[in-house]
């Protein structure tokens, strides 16, 4: 969903964006002093876009079970991942809010409790005047066609939604800097890699690729992540587990990053296979920076001329033994050629 205020060549209002058609269908004309700024916690004014990312969850529970809460989130970080690339392609700045009234915005969006609000993006100018929400009432559109309800989705939803606990994003600028027209051209083209051929690549391509990483993102609530790396087939380096430079472990663990990624050949096959790690209260934020941090490993892979291919599907116990955490393991991703 999108919402337009004072956007050249778009008329004021919030409206849902159709992928298939590329079109957006106005939903509703806020009156003055009223739009989505008024679910923030601040509820400062947005001159520009402000975008909403939701998830209708049994899109994904019918295949995934419970597990679909992970990929919902992971999935709507990619976006946001996504839009921090199409905004540096359009020169436009991006940021994005976690914290709002995820229960009103359901029952005014009516959603019920099948779509999921996960996060705003913020592409434009805040100041200090303050927005109420939007006077409105939408009906529900069923956008799965059957339905299974999962309380567990449901209820752990809930729970987590209304965190308090928040640790604030550092200022960041875009963590991009090539050309944009091949920026814009990777976008357009990049897919998952589905099989690896097993040869190495540079150390200075996997380095720009861990860089991407570290590079700030302005979320509001940004949560720490770790980032595991399991490195068999990066020139001059020997293989083992890192993070960032730290080798913790030496040795040849190719087979057992496969094993650990639900023994997928995925893991075992590429350069490098990530482990993003994490634990906090505020698990929406948490998985939402993982998923960002996903799509930036993406981008940055194919810039490098390297494959990508995220991994949700993983042996979480047998993860954590081997990376020695306690933590909760978020998201994992191979890359390589
Ligand atoms: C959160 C997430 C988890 C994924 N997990 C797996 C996985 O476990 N195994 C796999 O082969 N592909 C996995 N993928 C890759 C998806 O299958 C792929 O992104 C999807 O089919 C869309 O294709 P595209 O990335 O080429 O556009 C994952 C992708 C995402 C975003």
């Amino acid at each position: 969903y999108v919402q337009s205020r004072g956007e050249s060549g778009l008329a004021d209002g919030i409206y849902h964006f159709e992928p298939l058609t590329e079109r957006l269908r106005l939903l509703h004309v806020p009156k003055p002093g009223e739009g989505l700024e008024g679910y923030f916690d601040d509820g400062c004014m947005v001159t520009g876009l402000v975008v909403l990312v939701t998830a209708i969850y049994y899109r994904s529970s019918w295949k995934y079970g419970q597990r679909a809460l992970r990929y919902c989130l992971l999935d709507g970080g990619h976006i946001l991942g996504a839009m921090e690339a199409a905004a540096y392609c359009t020169d436009r700045s991006c940021s994005w809010v976690t914290r709002f009234d995820r229960r009103r915005l359901q029952k005014d969006f009516g959603f019920l409790t099948r779509e999921l609000p996960l996060a705003m993006g913020i592409s434009g100018t805040r100041s200090s005047d303050r927005i109420c929400r939007p006077q409105m009432s939408l009906d529900f559109v069923n956008g799965s066609g059957p339905f299974c309800r999962d309380p567990v989705i449901e209820q752990a939803f809930a729970r987590v939604s209304s965190s308090s606990v928040c640790r604030s994003g550092k200022e960041a600028g875009t963590p991009y800097s090539d050309a944009k027209k091949d920026l814009k051209s990777i976008i357009l083209r990049r897919r998952s890699i589905r099989e690896f051929s097993g040869r190495p690549v540079s150390s200075a391509q996997y380095r720009a690729v861990c860089d991407m990483i570290r590079r700030n993102i302005a979320l509001d609530c940004d949560e720490d992540i770790v980032v595991f790396s399991i490195v068999h087939r990066v020139e001059g380096m020997e293989s083992g587990l890192y993070v960032d430079d730290r080798c913790l472990k030496k040795g040849d663990f190719a087979a057992m990053a496969g094993y650990l990624c639900l023994d997928q050949s995925l893991g075992a096959d590429g350069a490098a296979t990530f482990f993003l790690v994490g634990d906090s209260e505020n698990y929406p934020a948490l998985m939402l920076k993982a998923g960002l941090l996903g799509q930036r490993i993406y981008l940055a892979s194919e810039l490098q001329g390297l494959g990508c291919s995220g991994i949700g599907a993983f042996y979480d116990l047998e993860v954590a033994d081997f990376l020695e955490t306690d933590s909760l393991i978020l998201y994992a991703l191979a890359i390589g050629i």
